[in-house]
Protein backbone atom coordinates (compact mmCIF):
# COMPACT_ATOMS: atom_id res chain seq x y z
CA UNK A 1 0.00 0.00 0.00
CA UNK A 2 1.79 3.17 -1.07
CA UNK A 3 1.97 5.96 1.37
CA UNK A 4 1.61 8.22 -1.33
CA UNK A 5 -1.07 10.04 -3.23
CA UNK A 6 -1.35 8.62 -7.00
CA UNK A 7 -3.84 9.28 -9.93
CA UNK A 8 -5.91 6.60 -10.52
CA UNK A 9 -8.00 7.48 -13.17
CA UNK A 10 -9.02 10.48 -16.13
CA UNK A 11 -12.37 11.62 -16.90
CA UNK A 12 -13.11 13.40 -19.97
CA UNK A 13 -16.49 14.90 -20.91
CA UNK A 14 -17.82 18.21 -22.86
CA UNK A 15 -19.58 20.89 -20.33
CA UNK A 16 -22.26 22.53 -22.50
CA UNK A 17 -24.38 24.62 -20.45
CA UNK A 18 -27.75 23.57 -21.36
CA UNK A 19 -27.00 20.16 -20.02
CA UNK A 20 -27.07 21.55 -16.56
CA UNK A 21 -30.46 23.33 -17.19
CA UNK A 22 -31.84 20.58 -18.14
CA UNK A 23 -30.94 18.85 -15.00
CA UNK A 24 -31.47 21.36 -12.55
CA UNK A 25 -35.12 22.04 -14.75
CA UNK A 26 -35.82 18.35 -14.39
CA UNK A 27 -36.12 17.93 -17.79
CA UNK A 28 -33.20 14.87 -18.58
CA UNK A 29 -36.11 12.39 -19.38
CA UNK A 30 -37.31 14.62 -22.67
CA UNK A 31 -36.96 12.80 -25.79
CA UNK A 32 -34.07 15.35 -26.89
CA UNK A 33 -32.15 14.94 -23.13
CA UNK A 34 -32.88 10.95 -22.55
CA UNK A 35 -30.38 9.72 -25.37
CA UNK A 36 -27.73 11.88 -23.66
CA UNK A 37 -28.23 11.42 -20.27
CA UNK A 38 -28.37 7.55 -20.85
CA UNK A 39 -24.64 7.88 -21.78
CA UNK A 40 -23.86 8.97 -18.55
CA UNK A 41 -25.76 6.21 -16.43
CA UNK A 42 -22.55 3.95 -16.31
CA UNK A 43 -20.36 6.71 -15.69
CA UNK A 44 -22.08 7.61 -12.28
CA UNK A 45 -22.25 3.64 -11.56
CA UNK A 46 -18.39 4.07 -12.25
CA UNK A 47 -18.23 7.22 -10.03
CA UNK A 48 -19.53 5.15 -7.01
CA UNK A 49 -17.47 2.17 -7.63
CA UNK A 50 -14.25 4.38 -7.96
CA UNK A 51 -15.04 7.58 -5.64
CA UNK A 52 -11.59 9.22 -5.21
CA UNK A 53 -10.94 11.37 -2.56
CA UNK A 54 -9.85 14.51 -4.46
CA UNK A 55 -10.44 15.77 -8.26
CA UNK A 56 -8.09 17.82 -10.38
CA UNK A 57 -10.99 19.59 -12.65
CA UNK A 58 -9.17 21.15 -15.58
CA UNK A 59 -11.68 23.33 -17.29
CA UNK A 60 -12.27 26.69 -18.46
CA UNK A 61 -13.83 30.27 -17.36
CA UNK A 62 -16.37 31.64 -19.93
CA UNK A 63 -15.69 35.01 -18.53
CA UNK A 64 -17.73 34.91 -15.37
CA UNK A 65 -14.98 34.61 -13.04
CA UNK A 66 -12.08 36.30 -15.30
CA UNK A 67 -12.51 38.93 -18.15
CA UNK A 68 -10.24 40.83 -20.77
CA UNK A 69 -8.78 42.52 -17.24
CA UNK A 70 -6.88 39.44 -16.51
CA UNK A 71 -6.35 36.41 -18.44
CA UNK A 72 -4.09 33.60 -16.47
CA UNK A 73 -3.24 30.91 -18.83
CA UNK A 74 -2.81 28.04 -15.73
CA UNK A 75 -4.87 29.17 -12.65
CA UNK A 76 -5.15 26.47 -10.00
CA UNK A 77 -7.50 26.88 -7.09
CA UNK A 78 -6.05 27.11 -4.20
CA UNK A 79 -9.12 27.94 -1.87
CA UNK A 80 -11.17 26.22 0.92
CA UNK A 81 -14.50 26.48 -1.16
CA UNK A 82 -15.95 27.90 -4.33
CA UNK A 83 -19.37 29.35 -5.36
CA UNK A 84 -21.23 28.81 -8.50
CA UNK A 85 -21.07 31.90 -10.79
CA UNK A 86 -24.05 33.57 -11.53
CA UNK A 87 -23.91 33.48 -15.79
CA UNK A 88 -26.64 35.80 -16.15
CA UNK A 89 -29.87 33.90 -15.08
CA UNK A 90 -28.66 33.69 -11.14
CA UNK A 91 -26.28 31.02 -9.89
CA UNK A 92 -27.02 27.38 -10.36
CA UNK A 93 -28.46 25.58 -7.69
CA UNK A 94 -25.68 22.97 -7.12
CA UNK A 95 -23.95 22.79 -4.01
CA UNK A 96 -20.26 24.74 -3.50
CA UNK A 97 -17.41 22.78 -4.18
CA UNK A 98 -15.06 22.03 -1.50
CA UNK A 99 -11.32 22.43 -2.18
CA UNK A 100 -8.60 20.40 -1.16
CA UNK A 101 -6.19 23.03 0.52
CA UNK A 102 -3.73 20.59 1.32
CA UNK A 103 -3.38 19.18 -2.17
CA UNK A 104 -3.71 22.19 -3.73
CA UNK A 105 -0.96 23.95 -2.04
CA UNK A 106 1.11 20.83 -2.65
CA UNK A 107 0.09 20.70 -6.21
CA UNK A 108 1.16 24.67 -6.31
CA UNK A 109 4.65 24.06 -4.44
CA UNK A 110 5.60 21.03 -6.76
CA UNK A 111 4.55 22.27 -10.28
CA UNK A 112 6.05 25.85 -9.91
CA UNK A 113 9.14 24.11 -8.97
CA UNK A 114 8.79 22.04 -12.29
CA UNK A 115 8.96 25.82 -14.17
CA UNK A 116 5.04 25.81 -14.75
CA UNK A 117 4.77 29.47 -13.73
CA UNK A 118 0.67 28.82 -12.23
CA UNK A 119 -1.80 31.77 -11.27
CA UNK A 120 -2.96 30.88 -7.85
CA UNK A 121 -6.46 31.65 -7.01
CA UNK A 122 -8.38 31.95 -3.81
CA UNK A 123 -11.12 33.58 -3.81
CA UNK A 124 -13.08 32.85 -7.49
CA UNK A 125 -16.35 31.36 -8.68
CA UNK A 126 -16.78 28.06 -10.66
CA UNK A 127 -18.79 28.33 -13.88
CA UNK A 128 -20.86 25.31 -16.25
CA UNK A 129 -16.94 24.58 -17.17
CA UNK A 130 -16.48 23.23 -13.80
CA UNK A 131 -20.06 22.50 -12.50
CA UNK A 132 -21.82 20.61 -15.28
CA UNK A 133 -19.13 18.32 -15.79
CA UNK A 134 -19.32 17.49 -11.79
CA UNK A 135 -23.29 17.18 -12.65
CA UNK A 136 -22.53 14.94 -15.50
CA UNK A 137 -20.67 12.40 -13.02
CA UNK A 138 -22.24 12.49 -10.18
CA UNK A 139 -26.10 13.38 -10.81
CA UNK A 140 -28.56 15.33 -9.32
CA UNK A 141 -27.65 16.74 -5.92
CA UNK A 142 -30.01 17.22 -2.72
CA UNK A 143 -31.13 20.64 -1.56
CA UNK A 144 -29.22 21.91 0.87
CA UNK A 145 -26.47 19.38 0.27
CA UNK A 146 -23.47 21.09 2.15
CA UNK A 147 -20.96 20.51 -0.94
CA UNK A 148 -20.33 18.13 -3.76
CA UNK A 149 -19.48 14.33 -2.88
CA UNK A 150 -15.77 15.10 -3.54
CA UNK A 151 -13.38 17.75 -2.91
CA UNK A 152 -12.16 19.38 -6.39
CA UNK A 153 -9.18 21.60 -7.13
CA UNK A 154 -10.14 23.68 -9.94
CA UNK A 155 -7.58 24.52 -12.73
CA UNK A 156 -9.06 27.17 -15.15
CA UNK A 157 -7.05 27.18 -18.28
CA UNK A 158 -7.61 29.98 -20.66
CA UNK A 159 -8.90 28.56 -24.20
CA UNK A 160 -11.00 31.63 -24.67
CA UNK A 161 -8.81 34.74 -25.17
CA UNK A 162 -5.84 34.01 -27.78
CA UNK A 163 -2.71 32.94 -27.02
CA UNK A 164 -4.01 29.97 -25.61
CA UNK A 165 -1.70 27.52 -24.48
CA UNK A 166 -0.60 24.74 -27.05
CA UNK A 167 -1.45 21.00 -27.11
CA UNK A 168 2.19 20.39 -26.14
CA UNK A 169 2.55 22.40 -23.16
CA UNK A 170 -0.93 21.03 -21.93
CA UNK A 171 0.65 17.18 -22.12
CA UNK A 172 3.91 18.72 -20.37
CA UNK A 173 1.45 20.00 -17.39
CA UNK A 174 -0.35 17.05 -17.13
CA UNK A 175 2.98 14.87 -16.25
CA UNK A 176 4.04 17.86 -13.82
CA UNK A 177 0.80 17.63 -12.17
CA UNK A 178 1.20 13.30 -12.13
CA UNK A 179 4.34 14.14 -10.57
CA UNK A 180 3.23 16.38 -7.88
CA UNK A 181 0.33 14.31 -6.92
CA UNK A 182 2.71 11.63 -6.67
CA UNK A 183 4.88 13.20 -4.46
CA UNK A 184 2.49 14.14 -1.81
CA UNK A 185 2.76 12.31 1.37
CA UNK A 186 -0.30 10.77 1.93
CA UNK A 187 -2.12 7.83 0.03
CA UNK A 188 -4.84 9.75 -1.59
CA UNK A 189 -6.92 8.59 -4.78
CA UNK A 190 -6.63 11.54 -6.94
CA UNK A 191 -8.62 11.62 -10.27
CA UNK A 192 -7.50 14.35 -13.25
CA UNK A 193 -10.73 15.11 -15.11
CA UNK A 194 -10.44 17.14 -18.67
CA UNK A 195 -13.65 19.22 -19.83
CA UNK A 196 -15.01 20.98 -22.57
CA UNK A 197 -15.17 20.62 -26.10
CA UNK A 198 -15.87 18.56 -28.70
CA UNK A 199 -16.51 20.07 -31.58
CA UNK A 200 -18.76 23.29 -31.58
CA UNK A 201 -18.79 26.48 -32.89
CA UNK A 202 -21.17 29.40 -31.44
CA UNK A 203 -20.80 32.21 -33.39
CA UNK A 204 -20.17 33.71 -37.07
CA UNK A 205 -20.95 32.14 -40.44
CA UNK A 206 -20.11 28.24 -38.99
CA UNK A 207 -21.88 28.92 -35.89
CA UNK A 208 -23.32 25.07 -35.63
CA UNK A 209 -20.58 22.90 -37.07
CA UNK A 210 -20.34 19.55 -35.78
CA UNK A 211 -17.70 17.13 -36.72
CA UNK A 212 -18.38 13.57 -36.14
CA UNK A 213 -15.68 11.80 -37.81
CA UNK A 214 -13.19 14.44 -36.84
CA UNK A 215 -14.08 13.84 -32.92
CA UNK A 216 -13.90 10.41 -33.08
CA UNK A 217 -10.44 10.34 -34.36
CA UNK A 218 -9.40 12.98 -32.15
CA UNK A 219 -10.74 10.33 -29.31
CA UNK A 220 -9.28 7.79 -31.03
CA UNK A 221 -5.72 9.51 -30.49
CA UNK A 222 -6.09 11.02 -27.41
CA UNK A 223 -6.47 6.91 -26.23
CA UNK A 224 -3.35 5.88 -28.53
CA UNK A 225 -1.47 8.73 -29.13
CA UNK A 226 -1.63 11.68 -27.03
CA UNK A 227 1.84 12.54 -27.67
CA UNK A 228 1.50 12.78 -31.30
CA UNK A 229 -2.15 14.59 -30.93
CA UNK A 230 -0.20 16.80 -28.76
CA UNK A 231 1.09 18.11 -31.61
CA UNK A 232 -1.51 19.08 -33.43
CA UNK A 233 -1.76 22.38 -34.04
CA UNK A 234 -4.69 25.36 -33.06
CA UNK A 235 -5.48 25.92 -36.90
CA UNK A 236 -6.03 22.48 -36.91
CA UNK A 237 -8.86 22.34 -33.93
CA UNK A 238 -10.43 25.37 -35.53
CA UNK A 239 -10.99 24.65 -39.01
CA UNK A 240 -11.79 21.08 -38.41
CA UNK A 241 -13.55 21.15 -34.68
CA UNK A 242 -14.96 25.13 -34.37
CA UNK A 243 -13.57 27.68 -32.59
CA UNK A 244 -14.77 26.57 -29.72
CA UNK A 245 -13.43 23.27 -30.45
CA UNK A 246 -10.18 24.83 -29.05
CA UNK A 247 -11.29 23.19 -25.20
CA UNK A 248 -9.84 19.91 -25.92
CA UNK A 249 -6.67 20.99 -25.40
CA UNK A 250 -7.71 20.55 -21.66
CA UNK A 251 -8.49 16.38 -21.95
CA UNK A 252 -4.68 16.85 -23.22
CA UNK A 253 -3.68 17.89 -19.41
CA UNK A 254 -5.41 15.20 -18.09
CA UNK A 255 -4.24 12.61 -20.47
CA UNK A 256 -0.85 13.91 -19.68
CA UNK A 257 -1.36 12.81 -16.10
CA UNK A 258 -1.79 8.78 -17.01
CA UNK A 259 0.85 6.46 -15.77
CA UNK A 260 1.95 5.23 -19.61
CA UNK A 261 3.47 8.94 -20.11
CA UNK A 262 5.49 8.72 -17.31
CA UNK A 263 9.28 9.00 -18.18
CA UNK A 264 10.74 6.12 -15.98
CA UNK A 265 14.32 5.78 -17.41
CA UNK A 266 15.78 2.10 -17.26
CA UNK A 267 12.02 0.76 -17.64
CA UNK A 268 12.23 -2.38 -19.04
CA UNK A 269 8.52 -3.50 -20.05
CA UNK A 270 6.92 -0.65 -22.08
CA UNK A 271 4.05 1.53 -20.14
CA UNK A 272 0.74 -0.02 -20.53
CA UNK A 273 -1.80 1.83 -21.95
CA UNK A 274 -4.84 3.21 -19.79
CA UNK A 275 -7.97 1.28 -19.78
CA UNK A 276 -11.21 2.71 -21.57
CA UNK A 277 -13.63 1.90 -18.56
CA UNK A 278 -16.30 3.97 -20.80
CA UNK A 279 -16.39 5.90 -24.45
CA UNK A 280 -19.68 7.88 -24.78
CA UNK A 281 -20.61 10.16 -27.78
CA UNK A 282 -23.77 12.40 -28.95
CA UNK A 283 -24.69 14.65 -31.03
CA UNK A 284 -26.30 17.01 -30.63
CA UNK A 285 -26.33 18.93 -27.39
CA UNK A 286 -27.71 22.02 -27.73
CA UNK A 287 -24.77 23.32 -30.87
CA UNK A 288 -22.42 20.89 -29.79
CA UNK A 289 -21.27 17.41 -30.03
CA UNK A 290 -20.95 15.53 -26.47
CA UNK A 291 -18.01 13.24 -25.99
CA UNK A 292 -17.19 11.36 -22.80
CA UNK A 293 -14.10 9.22 -21.93
CA UNK A 294 -13.11 7.19 -18.83
CA UNK A 295 -9.47 6.11 -18.53
CA UNK A 296 -7.84 4.20 -15.70
CA UNK A 297 -4.39 3.51 -14.63
CA UNK A 298 -3.35 0.39 -15.10
C1 LIG B 1 -22.28 26.36 -25.29
C2 LIG B 1 -21.45 27.10 -24.47
C3 LIG B 1 -20.21 26.59 -24.11
O1 LIG B 1 -19.39 27.22 -23.25
C4 LIG B 1 -19.77 25.42 -24.61
O2 LIG B 1 -18.54 25.02 -24.33
C5 LIG B 1 -20.59 24.68 -25.41
C6 LIG B 1 -21.84 25.15 -25.74
C7 LIG B 1 -23.63 26.84 -25.68
O3 LIG B 1 -24.01 27.92 -25.24
O4 LIG B 1 -24.34 26.10 -26.39
FE1 LIG C 1 -17.32 26.20 -23.17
Amino acid sequence: MSTHARITASVYTSHVPAIGVAMDQGRTQDPYWQPLFAGYEASRRWMDAHRPDAIVLVYNDHANAFSLDMIPTFALGTAERYEPADEGWGPRAVPPVLGHGELAAHLAQSVIQQDFDLTLVNRMTVDHGLTVPLSLMFGEQPAGAPHWPVPVIPLAVNVVQYPVPSGRRCLQLGQAIRRAVESFDAPLKVQVWGTGGMSHQLQGPRAGLINQTWDQAWMDRLIADPRGLSEMPHLEYVREAGSEGIELVMWLIARGAMSDLADLPGLDAPPRAPRVAHRFYHVPASNTAVGHLILENP
